[in-house]
């Protein structure tokens, strides 16, 4: 661990690939604001289990905020303005979780970041996401941000072919992924989830993945 002169821990910014960025413990000092802020988006939008087009249900609960949400279902993957289950607008993004994803990337020198979109995955015990690219927004220019809550999770980052060799890398709460430029449109996923107890989020790891989607 670094230490500058003042004492602060410096925030390690670890490159996984061109473009593609670790900043450790990133959102340690605000989770427990997050998580504050959590609880309010999923009283206006709660979790629910998506469809696959293929008629699947996923092992990863959902749930968004910010003016699109991510929806899966028979008719294929796409953002949408309104929440399926309400009819309602998806509930704002806090502020909470504007500063950190504007912050993070800009970490990571993507400095014109402005997400409209936060994806919001629950993970239990076995719950994964199997190897896929981010490919439903319209501006690959702009990174995707990924913040890591509770429960850690084996993280794979593959290449730009599903095929390509994939690096697996531990993430833990607070832990912030950037990947955008040439690292952009690499597939990604989480292997499932092994069994635990996490002081802030019990049994679960939370993902917040913010994209400027529309
Ligand atoms: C995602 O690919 O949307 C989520 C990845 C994660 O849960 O870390
Ligand atoms: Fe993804």
């Amino acid at each position: 661990m670094n230490h500058d002169l003042f004492g602060h821990m410096e925030q390690a910014l670890i490159t996984l690939q061109p473009g593609a960025f670790i900043l450790r413990d990133f959102a340690g000092d605000c989770a427990s604001q997050l998580w504050q802020d959590l609880q309010q988006v999923l009283s206006a939008a709660p979790w629910r289990h998506m469809q696959t087009p293929g008629g699947l249900t996923m092992s990863v609960a959902m749930s968004n905020c910010g003016r699109l949400g991510w929806v899966s279902d028979h008719a294929g993957y796409r953002y949408a303005v309104e929440d399926p289950l309400s009819g309602q607008p998806w509930p704002p993004m806090p502020p909470s979780f504007i500063t950190l994803a504007e912050s993070a990337a800009a970490k990571a020198g993507f400095d014109r970041f402005r997400p409209d979109a936060c994806l919001i995955n629950r993970y239990e015990a076995g719950a994964k996401l199997s190897l896929h690219q981010d490919k439903d927004e319209r501006d690959f220019s702009q990174p995707i941000v990924s913040v890591s809550l509770g429960l850690p999770a084996t993280f794979l980052f593959g290449g730009l072919k599903r095929t390509d060799p994939v690096l697996r890398t531990e993430l833990h709460h607070g832990d912030v992924v950037v990947w955008g430029g040439p690292a952009r449109l690499r597939y990604h996923g989480i292997l499932p989830l092994k069994a635990g107890q996490h002081c802030t989020a019990g049994n679960a790891r939370i993902n917040l993945t913010f994209r400027a989607a529309g």
